[in-house]
């Protein structure tokens, strides 16, 4: 057992009364100092965030940036004063980079895009209420800007973007000019290709043959629908609708009608929407039966391809950006119960469907269409034309399904259409695809084997582009010419739809009769 002795245990520590005075000490930081320390704190900040940024980041200008003119300046301001930036940004990161019309797809932002005065204050932005600008140069036509700015509904019927129609006719120009810059150097060739294809089209409708402009249920085709023959996949020319004519799907086609085109293709289809005033060339009316069941250019597949990818140089935008290829197939399935009175009727029904026949001109120009053949076609490609001439033989009533055209028909090495291109591939530099667009249109215009169908060659049709670099068409010819680029500049062709535009009541609005 043991015998510890336990200590005894005291009731109460003894506390102290109070701590024990602290050993005096002087202050170090006076407040001089504190001062001092603060601003010293401050200025390093300020040194390191602004001043070192400022003075040591001098990235090159990126290749594709140039300086402003002074009229896309003066559009800057008009921008920074209405508030633009508050709903679209201008910068693009690697991941927000969209595919892009016009096969000149936009970029990612680089430092060396922020260059110069046109970037004091820069207009990154931070909301995308509506889509980023950074890259928009191009990609609409200015007559579609003339139309939007002054109400975005007259372009697009759901839009949320407010009416810029207080702006002056010279802020419009100014601010359009400035929206068509924004991209650089590619927005350049952008803005260059809408150009000449406007100048293009225009040109195309006055190609003098003996068939004048519209389609003919004999003859050949007009040369306006050549053109945009040519710039459609051969392979949709005489397609016919996959999806079946059902009250179901005309009624999502007339939603979708309703909800995306009325504003130019108006809400009866005749081509009288209310941007229909602002725009040239005018957007397409639906409501000819003839034109639905003979027309050159108005297969259900010429009209997918024309949805889906817009036709360059007019306001029609490629809406395959956003909606589905299945609504895009029932929209082209509502477009032919226009005639019949599918816009107004309570339900479109399946017995209003104008179905697509073509005419024997447009299958016999078909057959002689043979672009020089060893100019973008391989040997094998047009061996296989003798499949296209055989199908074009097959005669106007016959409308081929897609399937037909992807089967024996038609090789894999068919000869495409044109599709779109780009007309420059660089500055100065013809895209020779493009020269070939023209020189069908010149010279195919014109009946299989009549005078001049074979004189000019598509090498002389290039030569001569390449030699006078920039040339394109001009409107107001009787034929395509190759004119110097800068007559292609809007701002300095005469055109008579946009001046003045800006100041007038848009007849098809009543409401804006008082306006302005
Ligand atoms: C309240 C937000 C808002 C404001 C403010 C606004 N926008 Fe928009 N913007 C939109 C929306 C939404 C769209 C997409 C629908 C459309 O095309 O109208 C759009 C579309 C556009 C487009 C077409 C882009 C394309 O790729 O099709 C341009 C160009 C444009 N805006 C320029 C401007 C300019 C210039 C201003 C100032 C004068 C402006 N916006 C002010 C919301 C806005
Ligand atoms: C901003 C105006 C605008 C909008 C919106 C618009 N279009 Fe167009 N569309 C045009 C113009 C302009 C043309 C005429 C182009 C040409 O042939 O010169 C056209 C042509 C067409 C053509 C070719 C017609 C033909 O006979 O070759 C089709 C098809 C067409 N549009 C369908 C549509 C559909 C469907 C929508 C809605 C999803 C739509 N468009 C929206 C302006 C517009």
């Amino acid at each position: 057992m043991s015998t510890e002795v336990l200590p005894e245990i005291q009731a109460e520590p003894v506390h102290p009364k109070s701590w024990p005075p602290h050993p005096p000490k002087k202050m170090i930081m006076s407040p001089a100092m504190a001062v001092f320390g603060g601003l010293l704190a401050f200025f390093t900040v300020v040194f390191m965030v602004v001043v070192l940024p400022t003075t040591t980041f001098e990235p090159d200008p990126s290749e594709n940036w140039r300086p402003l003119t002074d009229l896309e300046m003066q559009g800057r301001n008009v921008f920074l004063a209405n508030g633009c930036i508050y709903c679209h940004s201008g910068f693009v990161r690697p991941q927000d980079v969209y595919a892009s019309q016009y096969y000149v797809y936009s970029r990612a932002a680089e430092p060396g895009d922020y260059m110069g005065d046109g970037e004091t204050p820069n207009l990154f932005g931070t909301i995308r209420t509506g889509p980023d600008l950074s890259n928009a140069g191009g990609f609409h036509p200015d007559n579609w800007h003339y139309a939007h700015y002054y109400n975005p509904r007259y372009t697009t019927p759901l839009s949320i973007m407010p009416q810029f129609n207080f702006l002056s006719e010279e802020d419009a120009r100014a601010l359009i000019a400035f929206t068509q810059s924004r991209g650089g150097h590619i927005a350049d060739l952008r803005v260059q290709h809408q150009n000449n294809m406007t100048a293009l089209e225009m040109a195309s409708g006055n190609v003098a043959t003996d068939r004048e402009n519209g389609d003919r249920t004999d003859g050949y085709p007009a040369a306006s629908a050549i053109k945009n023959l040519m710039l459609i996949d051969r392979g949709y020319w005489f397609a016919d609708n996959p999806l079946p004519v059902t009250t179901e799907n005309l009624l999502r086609g007339r939603q979708v009608f309703q909800e995306r085109c009325i504003a130019c293709h108006g809400s009866q289809g005749d081509g009288n929407g209310p941007g229909a005033f602002y725009l040239n060339p005018p957007p397409a009316a639906f409501n000819a039966a003839d034109d639905q069941q003979h027309g050159s250019d108005t297969s259900p597949g010429a009209y997918y391809w024309r949805i889906l990818r817009g036709l360059p140089g007019s306001a029609m935008e490629n809406f395959g950006t956003r909606l589905t290829v299945d609504d895009i197939w029932k929209v082209t399935l509502f477009l032919k119960t226009i005639p019949n009175g599918g816009l107004t009727a309570e339900i479109p029904t399946p017995d209003m469907y104008v179905q697509w026949r073509g005419y024997p001109g447009l299958f016999e120009w078909a057959n002689c269409f043979a672009p020089d053949k060893d100019f973008y076609m391989s040997q094998d490609s047009v061996d296989s034309l003798a499949d296209v001439t055989n199908y074009a033989q097959l005669g106007p009533d016959v409308s081929v399904t897609p399937s037909a055209l992807s089967g024996s028909a038609l090789s894999a090495n068919t000869p495409y259409g044109i599709g779109d291109v780009p007309g420059i591939v660089a500055e100065g530099t013809i895209n020779p695809v493009y020269a070939t667009v023209l020189w069908e249109i010149q010279n195919n215009a014109r009946p299989c084997g009549t005078a001049g169908y074979e004189d000019v060659t598509l090498h002389d049709v290039l030569a001569d582009a390449q030699t006078q670099a920039d040339g394109f068409a001009l409107q107001g010819t009787d034929q395509i010419q190759f004119i110097p680029s800068d007559m292609l500049d809007m701002s300095q062709m005469p055109p008579q739809w946009l001046a003045q535009v800006w100041d007038q009541p848009n007849p098809l609005i009543a409401s804006d009769a008082g306006n302005n």
